[in-house]
């Protein structure tokens, strides 16, 4: 099945550009409906018209959070989509703001992708603070966002090693194009078979959902 995405940026797009290579390519069934970048002059704009994608542009400056966010529920819900895709969004994003993307379970329709190995160096320097504290493997996190930064279940993660003579230059560039081919991917499963991941016993909301007692928590959209 098909699935209809906005893509929330606010750099470069190289994640953006992965995604709609691989619907070009016919590898991920998905539409992306909406491209919306909070920064005027952001990489994925460009991108985005590449593509002949719709575009968006709600800058944050001068905005409190709630008017900024207001602005953008108004434009993504000109759009029918079944999930919010962040992809460098360098945005929070408030639990009023999430509370219009749920699900029939209670998880928000919004899958954010992280450059390290979550829970581990969450924040926006993910890659520098792994490569910093000298991590032997290091990784990618594709994640359902909630209420707390860079956190929610764990879709999927990929690794790579460190190798002795990186630079946080060299480093940086095997993550991202892991991240390339992780986030369609992930997309792609999505499309497929829904939303799955692990339990997460620690979690209250998986806690409750343990009771109702299977081993994989599956989601159709
Ligand atoms: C990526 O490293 C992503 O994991 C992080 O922000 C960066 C965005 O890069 N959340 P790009 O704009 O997709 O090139």
């Amino acid at each position: 099945m098909s699935i209809n995405i906005a893509v929330l940026a606010s750099g470069r797009g190289s994640n953006l550009e992965a995604i709609l290579e691989a619907i070009a390519q016919g590898k991920l069934d998905a539409k992306v409906k909406l491209v919306l970048v909070n920064v005027p002059g952001a990489g994925a704009i460009e991108i985005a018209s590449k593509y002949g994608v719709a575009t968006a542009v709600v800058p944050n400056a001068g905005l409190n959070r709630k008017e900024h966010e207001e602005k953008v529920i108004a434009e993504l819900k000109k759009h029918d989509l079944d999930f919010i895709v962040l992809a460098g969004y360098m945005r929070v994003l408030s639990s009023g703001f999430l509370a219009n993307f749920k699900d029939e379970r209670g998880f928000f329709k919004v899958i954010n992708i992280h450059p390290s190995l979550l829970p581990a160096f969450p924040g926006i320097r993910g890659y520098e603070e792994a490569f910093e504290y000298g991590v032997k493997v290091a990784g990618v996190t594709v994640h359902l966002v909630d209420e707390k930064v860079d956190h929610g279940p764990i879709l999927a993660q990929a690794t790579f090693n460190r190798a002795e003579d990186d630079t946080i230059e060299s480093f940086k560039a095997r993550g991202l194009r892991i991240e390339h081919e992780l986030y369609p991917q992930v997309l792609q499963n999505i499309a497929k078979d829904g939303v799955t991941f692990f339990k997460r016993i620690k979690d209250e909301t998986a806690e409750a959902q343990l009771n109702q007692g299977t081993d994989r928590e599956t989601a159709r959209r």
